[in-house]
């Protein structure tokens, strides 16, 4: 099997690759690396023989491919996907991008929640297996065990979604806005006596000042949030927030369709995203019921008891980033009735939300 890797250098490339590598990944298959730009460079260390870097845009080349994994973004997607197929190329493409995920010829991979659907979608041959939005593979590999026990009848959910979803450049300027803040008033913050509302409105200046660094994210994260992630959609909807309903019935092959929506948010936070979730429930299931649903989904689920302490210190981006977990808490039944269930989920959106699926999929194919 050959296999060839396009936007491997990027930050989801990246994580991908940092992942094959620790789960030993690059065997059994000839791996083939691709660049837009360092072609006949050496390919990166596997620990198994590669050969130089090939043209990312050579039809000839992909066409010698059994198997594509890109990262390299939805424009490449959308210029070599459909020349690719048009060659007559009938091997597995593998994307992170969204530009195909929504298609009819596609699949939306997160095998711990949608095996089923990956493998009817093999055997009756289909090629193109595209990772889904960050946010919602995160709220399936949280939820996932209650959409099974078919006890949503709706969700709506509210995020809290990172700097990195928004790209590498996007990481930086949040750091830097957060550097600019706290500079001119470190003296202040220095001396214990200082007025709290000195150094509020020179915070408060120093965001609204046309040197406050802004290019990427083109207002203020660090210090403030953003209620709108990506362009404008249907229903007064961003797309970001339109993709919850659309992929996750995407997902789980769902018919009759379950209402999911919500307001997606920017927060200051640099790679996981977290959501509060309301889910209404088919009917009046006891909460040990749900916790044992939930817990039992998947490996990568833990439940956090909805108590201060335990909330506080596994619910947090700060706990989660750079790991696989899902721990899901703030479970239990609210005013609006037995019927309604709170809950909140955090994820790291560069694991589960890109490169994992990407990954086992690969390795699906391998078996
Ligand atoms: N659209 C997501 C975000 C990341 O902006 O956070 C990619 O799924």
């Amino acid at each position: 099997m050959r296999v060839g890797f396009i936007g491997w250098r990027g930050m989801v490339g990246s994580v991908l690759m940092d992942r094959m590598r620790e789960e030993k990944d690059f065997s059994g298959f000839e791996p083939v690396f691709f660049t837009t730009s360092q072609i006949g460079q050496k390919a990166p260390d596997v620990g198994i023989e590669a050969p130089p870097l090939k043209d990312a845009f050579s039809v000839e080349e992909l066409k010698k491919l059994d198997v594509v994994v890109t990262c390299q973004g939805g424009d490449y997607t959308k210029k070599v996907h459909p020349e690719l197929r048009k060659s007559g190329w009938q091997g597995y493409w593998i994307d992170a991008a969204s530009a195909l995920r929504m298609s009819d010829d596609s699949i939306i991979i997160l095998d711990p929640v949608n095996r089923q659907v990956i493998d009817k979608a093999l055997s009756s041959g289909v090629k193109d297996y595209i990772g889904g939005n960050c946010t919602v593979s995160l709220m399936l590999m949280g939820l996932g065990g209650l959409f099974d026990a078919g006890l949503v009848e709706w969700i709506s959910s509210m995020t809290y979604q990172a700097a990195s979803g928004a790209g590498a450049k996007n990481m930086r300027e949040l750091l830097s806005q957060m550097g600019a803040l706290e500079r001119p008033v470190r003296k202040l913050l220095d001396t214990p006596s200082s007025a709290i509302l000195e150094i509020d409105s020179i915070v408060t200046e120093t965001l609204n000042s046309p040197d406050f660094p802004v290019s990427e994210f083109g207002v203020p994260l660090a210090g403030s949030l953003i209620p709108w992630i990506d362009a404008a959609a249907e229903l007064g909807q961003s797309k970001e927030e339109w993709k919850g309903y659309a992929e996750t019935n995407k997902i789980l092959d769902l018919d009759p369709k379950i209402p999911v929506d919500g307001l997606c948010v920017r927060v200051g936070a640099m790679r996981c995203h977290s959501q509060a979730l309301t889910i209404k429930l088919t009917k009046n299931a006891p909460m040990d019921e749900i916790e044992e649903i939930i817990a039992g989904h998947n490996q990568w689920v833990e439940l956090v008891p909805n108590n201060k302490e335990e909330s506080m210190k596994r619910l947090a981006p700060a706990t989660v980033s750079g790991t696989l977990k899902v721990p899901v808490g703030r479970l239990r039944k609210m005013r609006m009735g037995d019927e309604y269930l709170s809950a909140f989920t955090v994820g790291d959106q560069l694991l589960w939300g890109a490169a994992e699926p990407l990954r086992r999929m690969l390795s699906i194919l391998k078996d």
